[in-house]
């Protein structure tokens, strides 16, 4: 295989992103640690079959002109390297660099002048140029200007990354000018809506500027949810009314889970905390307050509801329906679902838990029981927000 064009990561970004460059007739190699996977993607099998017409594409390309290995000598003939791993956050939303860190000096150690290096991984702004660039450099022995460097978001949503990828407008930024026009080259072959921004820190931003403006709007909507319902308001027919060209007031919810959203607003708290800024970022904290206790606000109403019923509150069958981080994708990451389905179990409550997407041994398997929504005397579909009685509430 003659492939320039590298993956790192073949995880759920990595991979449909592999599978599009392969679709443009450019041969790429893929490279991920764990060699199983990189073994299924060759036999043309997808180790993601939830990702809409990601199927299709690795039975045709899987071992041809996608090539998946465990091993970074095999990626040193490859002049670009897109980089898809996994920044994790500590308990206290401190971003964890070590995966980052062991693929980058990776590519370091096989680093050619000339070559392209490039990140999409979501990362606190600045990471590219205060991280990356060092650990490069310090491997290769080569100074930026020898080789270029990069910075282009991932923005896929799971589940429609591949339509994601030939629809969404992607941007990039280097992190000199040649770095920045030779990465728009790169992607241009195979990204249709492509835009050049003028640093590797504004493409950084602009990823984390949009998770933080789902979670404000989101705390924004759970905000008025709660007022409207003190009010006596029918918030969603409120929000039918208010929502116009110039507002867009969001959806209520049980919080906000997944990797993403309730991660991102930290990269920049944490950033403002480093810099002694502490006032800059007061409104991402209260969102990320107002959205994490949506399952405390949750688990209050269901209590209420119960106590209507005419039996001891021990006795009551409650099932919450939709235990996913949202409904549709089979992920649990900072499931605020989840976390409400335990705080009942705290309190003590009879509590059960129903998925679509969840057999009956996956939910025991989370330590929860499972009982189908009709059997229940009380269900909450975590994606409707309503409560129903099966029984009538008898
Ligand atoms: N999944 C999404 O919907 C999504 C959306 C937007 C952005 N992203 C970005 O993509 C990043 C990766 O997410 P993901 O969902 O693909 O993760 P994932 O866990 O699905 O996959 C990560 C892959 O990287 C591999 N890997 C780990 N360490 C490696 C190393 N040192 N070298 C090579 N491969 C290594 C793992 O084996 C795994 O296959 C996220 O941190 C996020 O910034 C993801």
């Amino acid at each position: 295989m003659s492939a320039t064009i590298a993956v790192i990561g073949l995880g759920n970004a990595g991979l449909p992103l592999a599978a599009v460059i392969a679709e443009n007739e450019i041969e790429v190699l893929g490279v991920d640690i764990d060699p199983v996977r990189c073994q299924r993607i060759n036999r043309g099998e997808n180790p993601i079959p939830q990702e809409t017409g990601l199927d299709e594409l690795i039975r045709r390309h899987g071992g041809k002109s996608l090539v998946a290995c465990a091993d970074y000598q095999e990626a040193r003939s490859c002049q670009v390297f897109i980089v898809i791993v996994p920044l994790f956050v500590d308990h206290m939303f401190n971003p964890d660099y070590r995966i980052l860190e062991s693929a980058f000096r990776s590519i370091g150690r096989i680093l050619k002048p000339g070559d392209l290096v490039i990140l999409e991984t979501t990362v606190p702004p600045g990471t590219t140029e205060r991280l990356v660039k060092p650990w490069l450099e310090e491997e290769s022995g080569m100074e930026l200007g020898q080789f270029h460097l990069a910075y282009s978001p991932e923005r896929i949503m799971t589940g429609y990354s591949i339509s994601r990828l030939r629809e969404f407008p992607k941007v990039v930024g280097g992190l000199d000018e040649d770095s920045g026009l030779l990465a728009y080259q790169v992607y241009s072959r195979f990204i249709p809506h492509l835009s050049l921004v003028s640093s590797a820190r504004v493409a950084e931003f602009i990823k984390v500027m949009e998770g933080c403006y789902r979670d404000v709007n989101i705390g924004l909507a759970n905000e008025l949810f709660k007022i409207a319902g003190d009010l006596g308001v029918d918030f969603f027919e409120a929000r039918n009314f208010a929502n116009h060209q110039y507002c867009h007031v969001h959806l209520p919810s049980t919080g906000v889970g997944g990797h993403c959203i309730p991660v991102y607003p930290w990269f920049l708290i944490r950033e403002m905390e480093r810099l002694e800024r502490f006032d800059h970022a007061r409104l991402l904290r209260t969102a990320r307050e107002i959205n994490d206790q949506m399952a405390e606000h949750w688990a209050g109403q269901i209590l209420l509801q119960c106590m209507r019923l005419d039996r001891p509150l021990a006795q009551v069958r409650i099932c919450v329906r939709g235990i996913t981080y949202r409904s549709g994708v089979k992920e649990f990451h900072h499931s605020r679902n989840l976390a409400l389905v335990r705080l009942l179990m705290d309190k003590g409550l009879q509590v059960y838990a129903w998925d679509e997407l969840m057999s009956r041994e996956e939910v025991e398997a989370k330590g929860l029981n499972w009982l189908p929504p009709q059997e229940a005397d009380l269900v909450f579909d975590t994606s409707t927000l309503k409560m129903e009685m099966p029984g009538g509430g008898a």
